[in-house]
């Protein structure tokens, strides 16, 4: 007989037509997770309009800061994919009206106190080369990225534009990261995504995952997190 992994025969089981089978199990969970989605979701959606968030990913940032320390007054920091604007508003919160935010987007963004905006594709020369402008010579203590490219529903070719678009900007803080500099980026697991942390760590001296609560809900969805730039980078 084969012996499946585990996970394959998870709530299969043979005992005979009276015993319960496997399917209503199955819906069971299939309604616990889709019941546990809605409920993260509306919680942190509801709690973002109540304390004048722009997005519920703001409370992904507040949630990995609140372990990590990332942000601090003084600092320059990048974010790329910015709109509608809730990481830029913690970042500039953070910063205490010392240091600069410069957020980027392909999509317009209303302004934030303490951020540059540059609307543009963050793949081209010229967007680049105006976020060159904004950056004036200035190195970056962080770069973030919760850059997503539209999602076509083919797995494949969507993971590889998530890694395309990850590849850049792993390339994009490696330039402008200053030596003690870090890097959170969000990706999505499956296919790259190994290849992705072994790429990051050539570049950090400590790369780690994080899943913050407000993000539980998206079950691929994960952020990596790089610190110390290595000087060979
Ligand atoms: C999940 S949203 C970011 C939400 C943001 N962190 C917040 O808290 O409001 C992802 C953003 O990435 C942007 N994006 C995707 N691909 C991009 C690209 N090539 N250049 C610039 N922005 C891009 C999208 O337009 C979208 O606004």
């Amino acid at each position: 007989m084969v012996a499946y992994p585990e996970r394959l025969t998870e709530g299969i089981r043979s005992h005979g037509d009276d015993r319960p089978k496997s399917v209503p199990k199955m819906k069971r969970q299939a309604k616990t997770r889709a019941w546990h989605h809605r409920h993260v979701n509306d919680h942190y959606v509801r709690q973002a309009s109540e304390q004048g968030w722009r997005s519920r990913a703001a409370f992904k940032l507040m949630q990995i800061d609140a372990r990590d320390r990332l942000l601090k007054p003084g600092q320059l920091v990048v974010d790329l994919g910015c709109a509608p604007g809730g990481w830029s508003q913690v970042a500039a919160r953070r910063l205490q009206g010392r240091g600069r935010v410069i957020g980027i987007d392909l999509l317009e963004m209303a302004g934030l106190d303490g951020v540059t905006f540059v609307q543009g594709d963050f793949t081209e020369d010229t967007t680049l080369a105006e976020v060159a402008v904004a950056l004036s010579g200035r190195k970056a203590h962080l770069v973030l990225s919760d850059m997503a490219p539209n999602i076509t529903g083919v797995v494949v070719s969507d993971q590889a534009r998530v890694y395309a678009l990850a590849e850049l900007a792993l390339d994009f803080a490696r330039q402008h990261l200053e030596p003690g500099g870090a890097f959170l980026i969000k990706v999505f697991q499956g296919a790259g995504f190994e290849d992705f942390v072994r790429a990051m760590r050539g570049v950090f001296r400590s790369v780690a995952t994080r899943n913050p609560d407000a993000s539980r809900d998206r079950s691929r969805e994960c952020y990596l997190l790089g610190r110390g730039l290595k000087q060979s980078a």
